[in-house]
């Protein structure tokens, strides 16, 4: 079948998610499946050039896998006319240089989230990619989960009624890295280096929020940096200067209220690593990353307060799961997918840079908030 091939160079390979969601389930796995079916007939195919700092770890990736086309230089790259996508998954503080390097260069440029470390930055990029007429998108794979997406589904439905609340359980212990190693890169607990719990989460859950319920209108945060001191990659202690928790509430339009807490420091006692209790006037629902449970009004028990009893009832067996009812394939290829449609074919793709800027956003508004200790009120912002 014939082919439409696509260049498209990967900034950050060497990294956790540039090489396993991005590279190796996402555009190796388009590959692995043939490509892609375009509206002409054809089949678009990621051709890959990986960039990075180091070359021997290039060198040794791109043979793991059959590629050949990798480099250091990005610039040399980007001037490359045979590259039509720049895709960056390199640290957050490196990202926005090279991004308005790609928009100069006239690359589509799709990037992990966040967009650039503030809301300034974020949205120049947004305008400069508009001006320059390339295609944009960022990162939001946590719509494209199954248990989201029977969320979704459900809200789509009516199921909820009148949605009230919303509340969010995200995290897991972050070992310190002394007697056991750290799980996550230790520039996540740096704020020099575009770390922090805040500027890593809060963007994930505007769009979680703003897609699934309504727009955010403002934000209330706690944050704090419960573990002082890590050691990082080479055994060497470091001061965690930035925040390894964050509260927030947020108030959503129609009134809805929504209270996540993302943390580095809590130990798991959930059934998975987030967990969204939603609840209705006509039902409720828990959603985590692959399940959904829901407990509809007709079938509410009636508990009753009264510390001298043990407990009546078994609450987690009184809900009803949701069932798949399709297949769910891997997120990040999803939204791959459709990014690679909206360049080749013109596709809509709702999950642009603006997107992208109002989640660093709402980001800015928590770390402000928690600052001040004081309400603050999201803006719309335009292009
Ligand atoms: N969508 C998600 O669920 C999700 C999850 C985790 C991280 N992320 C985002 O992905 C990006 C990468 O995160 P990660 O966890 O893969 O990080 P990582 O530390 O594992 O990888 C970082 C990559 O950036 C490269 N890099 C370029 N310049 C660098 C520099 N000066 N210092 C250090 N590394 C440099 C590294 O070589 C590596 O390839 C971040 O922006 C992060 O916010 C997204």
């Amino acid at each position: 079948m014939e082919r439409t091939s696509i260049g498209i160079i990967l900034n950050g390979v060497t990294g956790r998610m540039g090489y396993r969601q991005h590279l190796v389930r996402s555009l190796l796995a388009i590959r692995e499946q043939g490509g892609l079916p375009a509206r002409d007939g054809s089949r678009i195919w990621p051709e890959l050039t990986l960039v990075g700092r180091n070359e021997a770890k290039l060198a040794e990736i791109a043979a793991r896998h059959g590629l050949t086309s990798y480099t250091t230089d990005l610039d040399a790259a980007l001037a490359d006319d045979s590259h039509q996508i720049y895709f960056d998954a390199q640290v957050t503080a490196q990202r926005e240089k090279a991004i308005r390097a790609a928009i100069e260069a006239g690359k589509h440029i799709y990037t992990e989230k966040p967009l650039a470390e503030g809301l300034t930055g974020s949205l120049e990029l947004a305008r400069l990619a508009a001006a320059k007429g390339v295609k944009n998108g960022v990162v939001q794979d946590k719509l494209f989960l199954p248990g989201l997406r029977k969320l979704k589904r459900l809200v789509d439905s009516g199921f909820f009624g009148r949605i009230l609340s919303v509340r969010g359980e995200f995290g897991y212990w972050v070992f310190e890295g002394d007697w056991q190693d750290a799980q996550r890169p230790s520039w996540n607990y740096r704020a020099e280096d575009g770390g922090g719990i805040t500027v890593d989460m809060f963007p994930h859950w505007h769009y979680v929020l703003e897609q699934i319920f309504a727009p955010v209108t403002a934000v209330t945060a706690h944050i704090a940096t419960h573990i002082p001191e890590r050691v990082d990659e080479t055994g060497q202690t470091y001061r965690a200067t930035a925040d390894d928790a964050a509260y927030g509430i947020f108030e959503l339009a129609g009134g809805i209220t929504a209270q996540i807490n993302s943390s580095w420091a809590v130990r798991v006692y959930r059934d998975e690593l987030v967990e969204f209790q939603v609840d209705g006037t006509h039902g409720s629902a828990v959603a985590g990353l692959r399940e959904c449970r829901i407990q509809h009004r007709g079938a509410t028990p009636m508990p009753v307060w009264n510390p001298d009893l043990p407990v009546t009832e078994p609450f987690r067996a009184q809900w009803q799961t949701v069932p798949d009812n399709e297949d769910f394939d891997n997120g990040f290829k999803v939204q791959w997918e459709a990014f690679l449609r909206h360049v080749v074919d013109d596709e809509p793709f709702p999950w642009d840079f603006l997107a992208g800027a109002r989640g660093v956003q709402l980001a800015e508004a928590g770390l402000l908030s928690a600052r001040e200790g004081r309400r603050v009120e999201i803006e719309e912002i335009r292009l």
